[in-house]
């Protein structure tokens, strides 16, 4: 059975289709089989960022509604036989999902692949119950601003009710994500700094990827930023990607003089 990863968030525009669909390339790079699926109805972008707008015929509400087969739907990436993409619809209305199909569909999933990753929509948004029914572990993304970190509390109580594993009785897995950070910022006192973030949202940390214009140019080009050499945000979603799969990232010591390091280095000794 496969681990269902959904990456989440409060507000919109911190990043979650950028790490669901990094996250989706590094596991499936570990000889995963991975499916990434974009939940957020009416905004699809994780096409975009793998690279893969041009090759979509049906989406994951076509599948829902049974006017495909959810093979047909599957787009398996350029590069990698063991990551495949279910997109999200653009036009149609999100209202359609509902909770029975979305289970049938996860669970369905499930079966096939190690790891299906959901790009959520930001927690306010219709449709993010529904990213979050079936989760074991959820990815919860911040940038280090007090409005955003807010947000994430709340979402972090919607997924403690609604979840199916939480409303059985278990516990959701869920790590945080720190954005986005610009290390200078934090300094000068501008920006929450990395341990008022987890202080705040009283989660484990898993990852905290720099602000990096790698991102930019790698949505617009349909590369991903992980496969992006001396990237630095890639090299922090690669780390997320290990941790994910249980080992023990220590700090790269070729940047640990890096001040972005250097602040990490207080949270994974
Ligand atoms: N670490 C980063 N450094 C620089 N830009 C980023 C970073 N992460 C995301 N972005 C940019 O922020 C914007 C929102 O990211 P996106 O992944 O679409 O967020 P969400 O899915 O949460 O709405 C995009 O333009 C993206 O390129
Ligand atoms: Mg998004």
């Amino acid at each position: 059975m496969g681990t269902v990863i959904t990456v989440t968030s409060g507000k919109g525009g911190v990043g979650k289709s950028t790490i669901s669909g990094n996250i989706s390339v590094g596991l499936a790079n570990a000889g995963k089989k991975v499916v990434a699926i974009d939940f957020d109805i009416g905004l699809r972008n994780l096409d975009m960022i793998l690279g893969l707008e041009n090759r979509i015929v049906y989406d994951v509400i076509d599948v829902m509604e049974g006017k495909c087969k959810l093979s047909q739907a599957l787009i398996n990436d350029k590069f990698s036989k063991s990551l495949y993409f279910l997109p999200a619809s653009q036009t149609k209305d999100k209202t359609v999902l509902d909770k029975d199909k979305v289970k049938k569909l996860i669970d369905e999933l499930r079966e096939d692949f190690d790891f299906v990753v959901i790009d959520s929509p930001a927690g306010i948004e219709g449709g993010f119950e529904h990213a979050i029914l079936a989760v074991d572990i959820a990815l919860i993304v911040s940038t280090p601003e007090v409005s955003s970190v807010r947000d994430a509390d709340r979402v972090i109580g919607i997924i403690d009710a609604k979840s199916l594993k939480a409303q059985n009785g278990e516990e959701v897995e869920k790590h945080i994500i720190i954005n986005r950070l610009k290390p200078e910022l934090v300094e000068r006192g501008d920006m929450l700094a990395i341990e008022d973030v987890v202080n705040i949202l009283a989660l484990p940390l898993i990852g905290v990827i720099p602000d990096d214009e790698n991102v930019v140019s790698s949505t617009n080009t349909g590369e991903p930023v992980i496969r992006k050499k001396g990237a630095r945000s890639g090299d922090a979603i690669k780390d997320i990607v290990q941790r994910l799969l249980g080992e023990d990232v220590p700090l790269l010591p070729l940047v640990a003089e890096n001040r972005f390091f250097a602040l990490l280095k207080r949270w994974f000794k």
